[in-house]
């Protein structure tokens, strides 16, 4: 373990994950805003089950339905239909309750811009009733966590975007929450800032510190949750581990090939990739042919191969691995689009 890790875990996710309970149970979770444009159903009947230490993420792409969920599950947001647990309490029952225990994060910057880096944690502090020499001790510990020790006089509208986050994340954990709720936490920043971040939450998951995490990225999803949930249009379309997913998803290799030109009825046939073995699905569209394997040795080969027979010229070929992508392109038959 780093030295940073170590006054991570010192800074105290150990209020995290005690009880061995559920951090987050819904059942059947709904939100429809009513606009002057009409009913928007953001939230269609979500059901999830949140152990406690876990490190579980929400990932789907704009407009899924990830912030209305977070927002009913941090009494943000009052649900139209379903209930949830945070902590094991009611969200519509006693949003108090709830808040008391919770950590939030939300997409947008809501610091107090025009205070220090030490205020903000200081002042978060008191506002949970930590007394004045504990809020100070507290600031001190996240500030020398989240590495922002040489910025503690720094004004929160002068800090980097990188830093903007930790210190978000840090204000987030002053009153040491049961569950911390991060909305898209690394979204808008540059890549060596969004691993540097991802750093800092493996150490509170390891410290145990139960978490749910929204993102857009494939790959911070895959690289950070315990389980993931993939939502689409308000609805989980599948949940589990990434293997759990790319397995039950039957999310085999994928191979597209996208012609010049319309691609006859027969090709993929004459290419001889129906009667492949570990075939699962071949799709036709206009112009490409995509192809659902186990086994995707020569596929892409042939495509061509039978393309050019047919006199058509290869525009682009894609083959993916088995991974969350392709799990995305199995369930809903489209690319997925950060
Ligand atoms: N306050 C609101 N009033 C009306 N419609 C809303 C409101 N908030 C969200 N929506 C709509 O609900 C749907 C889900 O939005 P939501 O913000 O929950 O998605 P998201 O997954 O967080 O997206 P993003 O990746 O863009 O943050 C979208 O169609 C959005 O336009
Ligand atoms: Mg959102």
């Amino acid at each position: 373990m780093t030295q940073a890790s170590g006054q991570v875990r010192a800074a105290g996710a150990e209020a995290a994950g005690a009880a061995g309970g559920t951090a987050i149970r819904t059942e059947d979770l709904r939100k429809t805003y009513h606009t002057a444009r009409g009913d928007v159903p953001a939230v269609r009947g979500i059901s999830l089950a949140v152990p406690d230490g876990e490190f579980f993420g929400l990932l789907g792409p704009n407009g899924a339905g990830k912030s209305t969920t977070i927002g009913m599950l941090t009494t943000l947001v009052r649900p139209s239909g379903g209930r949830a647990w945070v902590a094991g309490i009611d969200v519509r029952a006693d949003p108090v309750g709830v808040k008391r225990r919770i950590g939030v994060v939300t997409q947008n910057n809501t610091l107090d811009m025009q205070l220090t880096v030490t205020e903000n944690l200081e002042f978060r502090s008191r506002f949970f009733g930590l007394g004045p020499r504990e809020a100070v001790r507290r600031a001190g510990q996240l500030i020398d966590a989240f590495g922002l020790g040489d910025r503690r006089t720094a004004l929160a509208t002068d800090l980097s975007g990188g830093q903007a986050r930790r210190l978000l994340i840090a204000r987030a954990l002053v009153h040491r929450p049961e569950v911390l709720f991060l909305d898209e936490p690394t979204a808008g920043l540059d890549p060596q800032t969004r691993v540097n971040l991802w750093d800092i939450l493996r150490v509170l998951r390891e410290a145990g510190q139960s978490i749910l995490l929204t993102t857009h990225y494939l790959e911070e999803a895959e690289a950070l949750c315990d389980r993931i949930a993939v939502v689409d249009h308000g609805e989980v379309l599948a949940s589990g581990t990434v293997d759990e997913l790319t397995e039950s998803a039957g999310a085999d290799s994928v191979i597209t090939v996208r012609y010049e030109g319309d691609v006859p009825a027969g090709l993929a046939a004459a290419a001889g990739v129906d009667d492949r073995p570990g075939v699962a699905k071949v799709e036709t569209e206009p112009d490409q042919v995509r192809v659902f394997t186990r086994d995707p040795g020569g596929v892409l080969g042939d495509l061509i191969a039978a393309g050019a027979k047919a006199g058509l010229t290869v525009r682009d070929a894609t083959q993916l691995k088995p991974s969350l992508e392709t799990v995305f392109l199995t369930l809903t038959g489209r690319e997925y689009r950060e």
